[in-house]
């Protein structure tokens, strides 16, 4: 069985809804359901066996020890995080504890349980550390995409957590031996992804009818990669790498914000068209910048495509077609998800900032 912290979150429910879907194996989600996350991402799996949801923080060392021992998985597999670099900017403190010492504890906890396995065991354990191309810093408009080999420099207190997350990975394996495998995924789209993120909240707002901000003058470049991709990517990584590879895993999908905005519109014209005939680009709003905000963000994840046959199966039009279609038919979870403390942050977060 696999122990996969941060489960209940975007890319973490769809990691544990896929792989029980494709292969069956069994699941211990550990996750402190922070505003990121939503059980409800899971419901299709609450009364199945396979699943188990533990609601604890990845910092507890002695859960963690206990979770390892009673499960005895084959592999930990991390996505807890705090994820969101805007947040980060407005108060950085959880993401260092998460990011930085919860991975700690985490490596500390799996450096143990992993010490005391019988050998069959110890070569079989992984520990697989979900990473994102950010820690690589921002590109410039001709520079080369990200690969394996790329400097690490982060700029944001999201992309320095983890960097310095990564690191202490890479220590573990280099020191203690910890069969370890990290993987630095491009920016993850599709169902279950939190509003506060681009597309889901360019969705969301287009569809209450409100503005939709984009940063500076929307030139900024990100790669996009739907997560269903990203997750059979992990999955690739876990059966195939030897311990301590890195992987870069992106979608060949570069667009600037403001001509994703711009397709996002168009698109729900056409699925959701306004009663009175106008386009949502109307409420495309260009808005103060993000302080620090990285320019550009490219993949080249050749080397995984050729060494371990990985290839992103979905092209970003059909991918995102599809991933506003589920928002479409999922009216009651973005509802859900919108209400409460998600109201006081984009208040926070927007108000006073017309650029
Ligand atoms: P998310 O914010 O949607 O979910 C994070 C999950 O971690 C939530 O369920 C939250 O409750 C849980 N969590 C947070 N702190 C915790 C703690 N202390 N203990 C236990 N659980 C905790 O994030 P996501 O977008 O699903 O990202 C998952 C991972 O993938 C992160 O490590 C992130 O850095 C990485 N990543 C994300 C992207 C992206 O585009 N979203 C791209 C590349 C890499
Ligand atoms: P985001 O989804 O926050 O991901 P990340 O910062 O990790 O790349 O943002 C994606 C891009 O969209 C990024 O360049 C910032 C920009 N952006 C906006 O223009 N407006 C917004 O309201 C948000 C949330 C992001």
């Amino acid at each position: 069985m696999l122990l996969v912290t941060g489960g209940a979150g975007f890319i973490g429910a769809n990691f544990v809804l896929n792989t029980i879907a494709t292969s069956g194996e069994s699941i211990v989600v550990l996750d402190s359901l922070t505003y990121a996350a939503n059980p409800a991402n899971l419901e299709t799996l609450v009364d199945d066996p396979r699943l188990n949801l533990v609601v604890g923080d990845v910092g507890d060392r002695s859960l963690v020890r206990s979770l390892l021992e009673q499960h005895q998985p084959r592999a930990l597999v991390h996505f807890a995080a705090e994820s969101h670099v805007d947040r980060s900017i407005a108060e950085s403190d959880a993401f260092v504890r998460t990011n930085v010492n919860g991975t700690h504890a985490l490596l500390e906890e799996s450096r143990l349980f992993w010490n005391q396995l019988a050998p069959q065991s110890r070569d079989r354990f992984r520990f697989l550390h979900v990473s994102t191309d950010e820690v690589f810093g921002s590109l410039g408009p001709q520079d080369p995409a990200f690969n394996e080999l790329t400097p690490y420099a982060p700029n944001s207190p999201y992309s320095a957590s983890k960097a310095a997350s990564d690191h202490l990975v890479r220590a573990w394996h280099h020191t203690y031996g910890l069969p370890t495998l990290i993987t630095n995924c491009s920016n993850n789209y599709g169902p279950f992804q939190f509003p506060e993120k681009l597309i889901p909240l360019t969705i969301h707002r287009a569809l209450a009818g409100e503005s939709i901000p984009v940063y500076g003058d929307g030139s900024n470049v990100r790669d996009w990669l739907h997560v269903s991709d990203h997750c059979t990517a992990i999955r690739t990584v876990l059966e195939g790498s030897s311990p301590g590879e890195t992987w870069v895993i992106g979608g060949n999908a570069e667009r600037r914000n403001l001509d994703l905005v711009q397709t996002l519109c168009d698109v729900l014209d056409r699925l959701r068209p306004d009663p009175e005939g106008r386009s949502y680009r109307r409420l495309i709003t260009f808005v103060t910048d993000r302080p620090g905000h990285d320019q550009r963000y490219a993949i080249d994840a050749g080397r995984l495509r050729d060494q371990l046959g990985w290839t992103p199966a979905k092209t970003f039009e059909s991918g995102l077609e599809e991933t506003i279609q589920w928002y479409l038919n999922h009216g009651d979870w973005l509802e859900n998800v919108t209400s409460g403390r998600y109201r006081d942050w984009i208040s926070q977060q927007y108000s006073g900032r017309q650029g």
